[in-house]
């Protein structure tokens, strides 16, 4: 019903709006006096994870390219190696597990079978397994040696928005805490960005008040049939969710590309007007940023029209963007909190506007419960 929907007229445009809530309630409690992380519920004693010598993540679906965002988290803050594996891959081959890998499964359901089963898989092989879950009671915390609730509250919309902004505050919330527990060489910028997530619920609200240029631009692209979407660093996760956004709900043939890999294919679909839209890191990140805005000249001088999201103020990339989007300026590896934000209000709009139900998009089901 509308009431339901708070007065939107589809789930997924309320959970896009309960957004900046949803990071912020993920956050709370968690942060003590003077930045310090306290993740106990989690489960995994402090001595435990100091042993831990390898991390493997394990998801499906968007959940998935939270694992491959934390991969850059857990390495950079943690200073430990981090696989990201497609939980249906992982459970039939044979990875090399131990007491001190500790396998992170991502699941917004917690139902979603393959990631139940890469759970056991990997138990079988003594490893310690940490869940990140948003629905209280379902199977993956039981299946799990700890858990690290998100608080996104009751996720209705089959594709995934909310519960992927607290996924990637869980996972950054673990990085950040292994990185504490361990005392690796980036303390001080621990505790650093510990404070800079408490921003992030205000930031994440700043970019939903700048969204209507966003969905013009959907709506003046619904009789396209295919939009690519390429990003470096942890932008590149953020342009495969683009891109599965645009596919679940628009029905649209849609690719995320690692840009630095342009010239060793994609760079092929270039044709003239084809909507390419790309994510560029903080210009404080200097060579990434640069590299991205060269890579926007090359797309654009063979005649894509570019769409831009980059930090407010970046006037480097306005010669060459058809369009920008400008999103709040917060560190690289927090990026995509805000980067995502447009990527999913674009995808609704623009499937909206071809006359789609966002919140039931055809073949498609909230979570996959069966192998
Ligand atoms: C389905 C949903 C996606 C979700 C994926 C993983 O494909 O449509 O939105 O990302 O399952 O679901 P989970 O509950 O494990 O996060």
């Amino acid at each position: 019903s509308a009431a339901e929907k708070g007065g939107y007229d589809y789930f997924m445009l309320k959970e896009i709006a309960e957004q900046p809530r949803a990071v912020a309630d993920t956050l709370l409690g968690r942060i003590g006096a003077g930045g310090r992380l306290s993740l106990d519920e989690m489960r995994i004693p402090d001595a435990a994870l100091r042993d831990i010598d390898k991390v493997v993540i394990v998801a499906c679906g968007t959940a998935y390219h939270a694992g491959l965002i934390a991969k850059y988290a857990i390495e950079h803050w943690a200073g430990l190696p981090c696989e990201v594996e497609l939980a249906h891959e992982f459970r039939y081959r044979d990875p090399i597990l131990s007491r001190s890998t500790l396998v992170i499964a991502i699941s917004q359901s917690g139902e979603t079978m393959d990631t139940l089963m890469a759970v056991r898989h990997a138990r079988e092989q003594r490893a310690r397994v940490l869940g990140i879950c948003n629905v209280n009671g379902s199977t993956l915390p039981r299946e799990c040696d700890g858990v690290l609730y998100t608080h996104a509250g009751p996720e209705i919309a089959v594709a995934s928005t909310k519960a992927f902004l607290t996924q990637l505050v869980a996972v950054y919330l673990i990085a950040l805490y292994l990185g504490q527990v361990r005392g690796t060489k980036w303390g001080d910028e621990v505790t650093d960005m510990v404070h800079l997530l408490a921003e992030m619920p205000d930031k994440v609200d700043k970019v939903l008040e700048t969204m209507e240029p966003v969905r013009a631009l959907a709506r003046s692209l619904a009789d396209q049939h295919c939009v690519l979407f390429l990003g470096r660093h942890v932008g590149f996760p953020v342009a495969m969710e683009g891109a599965l956004k645009l596919k679940e709900l628009a029905y649209m043939h849609a690719e995320g590309f690692a840009a630095g890999e342009l010239k060793h294919g994609p760079i092929a679909l270039i044709e003239q007007d084809l909507p390419v839209v790309v994510v560029v890191p903080p210009r404080a990140r200097e060579v990434l940023h640069d590299k991205i805005v060269s890579n926007i000249q090359e797309i654009r001088a063979r005649g894509a029209r570019t769409i831009v999201i980059a930090e407010e103020g970046d006037d480097s990339v306005l010669p060459y963007a058809d369009t920008l989007i400008s999103v709040p300026a917060v560190p690289t590896l927090l990026q995509p909190l805000v980067t995502t934000v447009p990527l999913q209000v674009f995808a609704c709009e623009l499937a909206t506007a071809k006359g789609h139900d966002v919140d039931q998009p055809r073949n498609l089901a909230k979570s996959v419960t069966v192998e």
